[in-house]
């Protein structure tokens, strides 16, 4: 059992969450509108000083390839997650999609470069293949408040800087319930995975001195 209640800031996030998706069916609309409420989330200093406890070991957090998320919360009706990403100095995620997940990225501490990618061998994203041609279209440096929203099937890669980067990521269903692509630019070749490793961890204080102590 958890020492203390979810921080306020996420106790209303989910509140509003849950509130939205109740009345948007639209996905596009649905999704542009939890990046709104994202926005406000990433900007509370109680937030931020919790992503300074958020953990980048031993649980292969911001290692190069296939990483793992924290948990923060699963919604039981709407399906939908907060994950936290806690990158290394210099890591590099692969080049990869979310499969038919929706997903908002916001960087929290730190900053990286976000690179997009298109399909360059006759094909259009939505499916598993084996091999695939991608090129890179774009690469957009961000900073904290910066949200990313990735669409099914959108190809991409974040490229750290010398520091450590967090990032909050609200999914439309939890990992492991989709499968994704991973894109070997070396050789062509694609690998499907079910996603990141999910660590459950609580969005709130630990205990009441871990939240004087922050
Ligand atoms: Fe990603």
């Amino acid at each position: 059992m958890n020492a203390t209640p979810r921080l306020p800031a996420a106790e209303k996030f989910i509140t509003e969450m849950r509130a939205m998706f109740s009345v948007t069916p639209d996905l596009v609309v649905r999704w542009e509108k939890a990046r709104d409420l994202l926005a406000v989330l990433l900007r509370d200093n109680e937030v931020k000083a919790h992503a300074q406890t958020w953990p980048d070991s031993p649980a292969k957090l911001g290692l190069e390839g296939k990483h793992g998320n924290l948990l923060l919360y699963e919604d039981a009706d709407w399906g939908f997650c907060i994950n936290a990403l806690i990158k290394k100095p210099t890591a590099k995620t692969t080049i990869h999609d979310h499969g038919v997940s929706w997903t908002l990225y916001g960087v929290i501490e730190g900053g990286e470069d976000v690179a997009r990618f298109e399909r360059v061998d006759g094909c259009v994203p939505g499916d598993l293949p084996k091999t695939a041609i991608v090129r890179e279209t774009e690469s957009v440096a961000v900073r904290p408040g910066y949200i990313d929203l990735i669409k099914p099937w959108q190809i991409h890669a974040e490229y750290n800087r010398p520091h450590r980067t967090a990032a909050v990521i609200i999914r439309s269903q939890k990992c492991g319930t989709y499968i994704q692509n991973i894109f070997f630019q070396k050789d062509g070749t694609v690998e499907q995975y079910w996603g990141p490793q999910q660590i459950p961890f609580h969005f709130g204080w630990q205990s009441e001195s871990q939240r004087h102590s922050a």
